[in-house]
Parts: C-alpha cells; structure tokens; sequence
C-alpha cells in the first residue's frame, strides 16, 4: 500500500514507517518538522514538510503519491503542556485531525490507523487496564485523544472510513537507526541515560511515596518496534478489525526505580538519582493487559523485556549523545 504517515519524523513515526517499509509498503512522510527529525525520514521514504492546519497540503500529498492508507501519528504530545496550555493540543490533535479526515473524504483514501494513548483513561479505575474500562482523561492530551477516537467512530459510520486506534502505554527503545530525540526530554528512560552517558546529568525520580512496591510510579513499558509492527498488523486487518481500539503495552510493570535499576545493568554506570517530590498528573501504576490485541492482532511484543528496551536505547544514546543533530 501506499501509506501517508502523518509525524513520519518523530520517534513512533519513524519507527513506523521503518516496519511498514520493511513489509513492502511504500511510505509518504507528512511532518511539519517542527519536532520531528529530517535525519529520522528513512531513505526510500518521500517527504512533505507540512501541518495539519494545512488540508490543500495534506490532500495535494494525498493525490500525488496515490495514498491508500494513512497512519496518523502528528500531534502534540507533552502531558504537562496539554494541563498549562491545551489550546495547542485541541488545534493540533482535534482540528488537524479534522483536517486530515476532510482530506481523506476528499481524495477518497478509507483507512487510517490512529495513534492514540494509555492517558485516555485518566487514573486507571483498576490494572491491568482494559479496552472497555472508563475513560477519564485527566490532561488535554488524554482528552484530544479520546475526542479525536470519538470523533473517527462517526466518520466511519458516515462515510466508511476504516479506523483502529492504538493506546500506546510507555514506548521506549531504540532500533539500529532510529531513536528517542524530544526537546525538551521529559521521558524516563532517556533521561536515565542521559545520566548515565554524562555524570554531570542530574537524574530526577519524581515521587517516592506512592502505594508500589518501592513508592515509586510503576509503567508498562513496549520496545518501538513492537509498536510499529502492530501498526502495520492493524494496516492490513482494518477490513476486519474497523472500529476496534488496542492497548499496546508489554503487561509487566516496571517501577522507576526498577528502571534505574535495570539501566545501571545494562550499561554498567553509576547512575546516581536524586529524589523529587511527585510530578503533578502522574497516576501511580499504568499497565495493561494485552489480550485483545494478542487475540485479535496477533500481536505478540517480542523486543519489549527491559533489558532489551534499554540497551537498544543505550546503543542509540551511546552514537547520538547530542540526538539526531550530532
Ligand atoms: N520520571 C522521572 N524522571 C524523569 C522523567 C520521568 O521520575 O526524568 C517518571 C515520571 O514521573 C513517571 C515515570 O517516570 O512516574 C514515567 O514518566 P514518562 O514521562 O516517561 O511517561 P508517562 O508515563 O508520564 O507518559 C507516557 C507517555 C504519554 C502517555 C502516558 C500515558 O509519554 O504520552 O505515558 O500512558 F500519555
């Protein structure tokens, strides 16, 4: 197929366009480049520098390569920005979705596979989560998330748009080429590297009294490539499975300072930590189950036990300490 991949240059995005290449897809990467990464389109793949605010762009895109699909991957993404300023998570992740639905009805291009997010539950009623539990969003990001799941269900009612969306739990790891590389990083597990590349880097853990085993938050962590590959799985099911919503997570939970734990292992450093007070938002425990995507997917996380997760991050770090500018 020939598959528009809307924040092809990000860190899900790449790796995305990375399985779906890989698969024998031909991919158009639709980025406006703002956080992604120009270095992190994949040869082969063709490039438009553009925003969802722009439909001629996306249905100009749309025509000039044939797209069949689209994988919607750009939107806005920091959970602590979405609180302080949700204008930019309702204009890009609600009104450029719209967007990229108009187009789509325009051009006439009837599949898309939606990136969506474990923070539509909000703080999870019961773990491990699943599918049909409440959705309580507790941050824009969350919420635009779960407007814009809403949002494709009546499309696809209306206008026979095929839909999965993908909650995504912790997405980490790296794979040969392409990383983690957010500015600012707000993400643990690159933060801990970060920490154990340079011992100037403070590591900050955020919270020691919650009710875990350690008083740490505990997350459900899921290497990239396995996120990418269920991308793809989705792409080539939607005939089947429209309509259907998956959580992507490995089903085991890590503790922060497991994770601390793990990285001082795999990559032999010090690590030193510094303990914070909580950080505002953060629920204590998500992890979730995978059933329904190992039923109805096939999906089967093969790279997401910690240690992989971290040393293909670690390998990544390790050749682009500066990210993909250096
Ligand atoms: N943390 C630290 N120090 C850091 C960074 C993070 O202690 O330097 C802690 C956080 O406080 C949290 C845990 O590590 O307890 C995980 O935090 P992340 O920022 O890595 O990930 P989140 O769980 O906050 O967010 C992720 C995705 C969101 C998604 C959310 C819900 O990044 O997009 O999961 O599943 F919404």
């Amino acid at each position: 197929m020939n598959v528009l991949v809307t924040g092809g240059a990000g860190y899900v995005g790449s790796g995305v366009c990375e399985a779906l290449q890989q698969a024998g897809h031909k991919v158009v990467v639709f980025d406006s480049l703002v956080q992604g990464h120009k270095e992190a389109v994949l040869p082969g793949a063709a490039l438009v520098i553009g925003d969802l605010a722009d439909q001629r762009a996306l249905k100009d895109a749309m025509t000039r390569y044939a797209i069949d699909a689209v994988m919607h991957m750009a939107a806005e993404t920091v959970v602590a920005y979405s609180v302080s300023d949700p204008s930019r998570y309702f204009h890009n992740n609600v009104l450029g979705g719209i967007n990229l639905l108009e187009a789509m009805r325009a051009q006439g291009v009837k599949r898309i596979v939606f990136s969506s997010s474990a923070a539509v539950y909000g703080e999870p009623a019961r773990t491990p989560i699943k599918e049909e539990d409440t959705k309580d969003p507790v941050n824009s990001y969350g919420e635009t998330k779960l407007i814009f799941e809403q949002t494709l269900r009546w499309y696809g009612r209306a206008y026979g748009i095929q839909h999965v969306s993908m909650r995504y739990f912790n997405v980490a790891g790296a794979s040969e080429r392409l990383g983690e590389d957010h500015r600012p990083e707000t993400h643990l597990i690159p933060n801990v590297l970060k920490a154990a590349l340079d011992p100037a880097v403070r590591l900050q853990i955020f919270g020691s009294d919650y009710p875990t085993k350690d008083g740490s938050c505990v997350r459900d962590y899921v290497h990239v490539k396995d996120i990418a590959q269920a991308h793809e799985l989705a792409l080539v099911a939607l005939d089947r499975l429209s309509g259907e919503a998956f959580n992507l997570g490995s089903g085991v939970g890590y503790s922060n300072l497991e994770v601390v734990a793990a990285a001082r292992r795999v990559t032999g450093k010090a690590i030193p930590v510094e303990m914070q007070p909580r950080r505002a938002g953060d629920p204590a425990v998500l992890l979730t189950s995978n059933e329904k995507a190992a039923g109805e997917l096939h999906w089967k996380p093969a790279h997401s036990g910690i240690d992989e997760i971290i040393s293909s991050a670690w390998q990544w770090f390790s050749r682009h300490p500066k990210g993909y500018s250096a």
